[in-house]
């Protein structure tokens, strides 16, 4: 049901306090069924996660996130790795820059949403030193964190914080022309433009 997802995403906060219930095991199952199912470069999913409890392992994955001690709180941690073996064998340079690190961070956002659905609270949290956060799970060198989601019983209810304006974060057509209020006649006007070959929109590129 389209309502229920908008109404899903625009109700998700960070939640960074706790309370001390434990995450239960059918809804860790279900977060992570819901993470692999999130699309991914070649369908290779190149990620790992890995599902962490342990209050030591917590404690260290918090100073590896340079002491945001949220973490120690929160009873479920998922830490998710990009992948570049898994991507190197088939797309080289690009999929080691690009294609793991979005395929471990879809499924991560897919994780977070389903954590919301079930009324779960999370942070996603980015700052961290990767050598340590791959030391406290024993990671080896071709997985490379890309994020650490923290997961619990949520201990509060912030308020959202505001985003940029659609005019300000969206373009039509280039770079440069903002949206303003014109998102209907702009998509008109673009279904219109007539349409080049792929060869010669390559060649106008390469020549400009
Ligand atoms: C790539 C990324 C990195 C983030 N890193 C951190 C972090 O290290 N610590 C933290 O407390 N929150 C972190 N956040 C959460 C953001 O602060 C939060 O999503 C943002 O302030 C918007 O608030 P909202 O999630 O409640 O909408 C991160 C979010 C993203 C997407």
């Amino acid at each position: 049901m389209p309502c229920d997802f908008f109404r899903l995403i625009n109700s998700r906060r960070s939640i960074r306090e706790f309370t001390d219930e434990n995450v239960d095991g059918e809804s860790l199952r279900t977060i992570l069924q819901a993470a692999n199912t999130a699309p991914s470069a070649g369908d290779l999913q190149a990620f790992e996660v890995v599902v962490v409890r342990d209050i030591v392992r917590r404690r260290q994955l918090a100073y590896a996130a340079f002491g945001q001690l949220f973490l120690e709180r929160a009873p479920l941690i998922l830490v998710f790795f990009a992948d570049h073996q898994r991507s190197l064998a088939r797309y080289g340079d690009r999929g080691v820059q690009l294609y793991c690190v979005q395929d471990a961070t879809i499924a991560a956002c897919y994780a977070q949403l389903a954590a919301h659905a079930l009324g779960l609270g999370s942070v996603w949290v980015g700052a961290f030193d990767d050598e340590a956060v791959a030391a406290c799970v024993g990671a080896t060198h071709n997985l490379v964190p890309a994020v650490i989601l923290a997961i619990g019983h949520p201990a509060e209810s912030p308020e959202g914080t505001p985003r940029r304006s659609l005019s300000d974060v969206a373009r039509v057509e280039e770079i440069n022309k903002k949206i303003e209020d014109l998102i209907e006649e702009a998509i008109v006007f673009a279904t219109q433009s007539p349409e080049p070959s792929v060869e010669e929109f390559l060649r106008e590129i390469r020549d400009n």
